[in-house]
């Protein structure tokens, strides 16, 4: 087993991302409705967000609800929306305790409103914590990110020579928040799902069979010792790397 002493504190990831996947699996293979996953999935938020937070992670971002999500059944949507609002109101002062502060990206004009008020009540509470940013990616897909960017870049009135990298950076939901080093995903799938695309370039991909209500603080060391036995070559070659 991978344990938090097996982490080199000086090669940390800046900002983990994190598709939280295998809800529904889990929950069928314990016989109960998939609802009953997303509530154990809860438990395996707190324990990442506690574990990222005490490694020293400056930045966690969970994949909690697709733009894609709708289309599940209203009963399943509607008791995610309505476990985002009870999680929120319980874990608040848990962020606070943690100098943790709550960001969200995605498109949350369409959550429902209860969701929408639960949420930027936890991120004005939090607001003020200087430790880890834990965002909650909410209503969100990276195909729309780019899309509202590309919007907001037209509507300021830039010249299309001016359009740049960095410009179409500075446009997504994710503005001065560092590309993540490191993306996780659970359950055995390996797909991206139109998480961040554009962020994601150069990530690191980790993929864990472990399904997410099961995802606890080894399997995130796991992860982490993983990637800190990698070599991230940014298109080089590796005798540039341990030259610079
Ligand atoms: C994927 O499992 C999980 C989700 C779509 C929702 C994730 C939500 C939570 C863990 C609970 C609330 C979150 C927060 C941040 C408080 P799945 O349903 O796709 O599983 P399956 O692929 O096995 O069907």
């Amino acid at each position: 087993m991978i344990t938090k002493e097996h982490i080199d504190p000086a090669n940390l990831p800046k900002h983990i991302a994190v598709i939280m996947d295998g809800n529904g699996r889990w929950a069928k293979q314990h016989n109960k409705p998939r609802v009953f996953g997303h509530k154990n999935g809860v438990n395996a938020v707190r324990e990442t967000t506690e574990a990222a937070a005490e490694l020293g992670i400056k930045y966690l971002t969970l994949y909690a609800f697709s733009t894609e999500n709708w289309k599940r059944p209203a009963l399943e949507v509607n008791a995610l929306m309505a476990l985002l609002v009870e999680t929120l109101g319980k874990e608040i002062s848990r962020l606070n305790d943690n100098n943790i502060q709550l960001k969200a990206i995605g498109d949350l004009k369409k959550l429902p409103k209860r969701t929408r008020e639960a949420l930027l009540k936890g991120i004005e509470e939090t607001s003020g914590n200087t430790g880890m940013v834990l965002i909650l990616a909410l209503n969100y897909s990276g195909r729309w990110d780019i899309t509202q960017a590309v919007q907001s870049i037209i509507k300021s009135g830039v010249p299309s020579s001016d359009i740049t990298e960095e410009l179409i950076t500075e446009h997504l939901s994710t503005k001065g928040i560092p590309d993540p080093e490191l993306l996780i995903r659970s359950s055995g799938e390996f797909r991206i799902s139109n998480f961040l695309m554009w962020q994601l370039s150069y990530s690191e991909l980790y993929f864990t069979p472990v399904f997410w209500p099961e995802f606890d603080k080894p399997a995130f060391y796991a992860a982490i010792h993983d990637y800190q036995n990698r070599e991230r070559r940014f298109g080089m070659v590796s005798e540039q790397i341990s030259t610079s």
